[in-house]
């Protein structure tokens, strides 16, 4: 059948750019600890079988002993600790997801407002293609700047597109992808990177403008007005 699927879920960044004490991850949004949004749609997404979350050392025990309990979520969860980078707590999440799965949807803590129908779509490209992220095109004119605020140069922004998460992969691509790009010191702020990379072709589905990464202050704000538009049906 081929069709277990494990949701990674990186949550052990430390939130430097928010310049709060607290990692982002649990700066509460709409009340809730910010990583809980995403957990509470894998959770509720048919297609994941399991889910692993990988947090901060410091917080591992508030996770373990409070925060998945008062969340009732119905499908086995596993708390890693993460590491240093992104990519090493990615890497240290895919050690800890079951032999028996056959994909791993990555999906970003900091990515509250992925949707079921997202985690669907992915997990359907993956299925067919083997690698799948979602994705959604560029709609701005695109500058390169130098570090003294001048622009050098204009892109086309024919064919470029922000990657976003949820990212899925075949399991044993993703390993073998994150081992290699271990092993020759690449530096990747994507799971699609690092597959690429090896000659792999990886497919984009749509994403959505809402499915934004919340990463400094403002995006709380904009976090809160989403989640207002959607109370009142209403899409921003
Ligand atoms: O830093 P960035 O915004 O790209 O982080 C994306 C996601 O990766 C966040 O959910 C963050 O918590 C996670 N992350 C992680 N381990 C790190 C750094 C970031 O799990 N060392």
């Amino acid at each position: 059948m081929g069709s277990r699927v494990a949701a990674l879920v990186p949550a052990a960044g430390q939130g430097a750019r928010m310049g709060t004490e607290v990692p982002k991850q649990f700066l509460t949004l709409g009340g809730a600890p910010l990583l809980v949004h995403a957990l509470r749609i894998l959770g509720a997404a048919d297609v994941v079988t399991e889910i692993i979350l990988v947090v901060p050392k410091a917080d591992y025990g508030y996770c373990q002993q409070e925060l998945l309990p008062s969340l009732g979520l119905e499908k086995p969860i596993k708390v890693v600790m993460g590491g240093a980078r992104r990519q090493d707590s990615v890497r240290l999440g895919l050690q800890a997801v079951s032999p028996d799965m056959d994909f791993v949807l990555v999906h970003d803590a900091a990515r509250p407002f992925v949707t079921v129908e997202m985690v669907e779509q992915a997990v359907d490209a993956a299925k067919v293609h083997g690698a799948s992220i979602v994705a959604i095109p560029m709609r701005d004119t695109v500058k390169r700047v130098t570090p003294d605020a001048v622009i050098q140069s204009t892109l086309d922004r024919e064919g470029l597109w922000l990657a976003q998460t949820p990212q899925v992969f075949r399991i044993g691509l993703l390993v073998e992808a994150h081992q290699k790009g271990e092993k020759d010191g690449v530096e990747a702020t994507d799971d699609a990177f690092l597959v690429e990379r090896l000659g792999y072709r990886v497919w984009v589905v749509p994403g959505s403008l809402e499915n934004i990464k919340i990463t400094k202050p403002e995006d709380r704000l904009m976090g809160e007005a989403i989640l207002a538009a959607r109370a009142n049906r209403m899409s921003i």
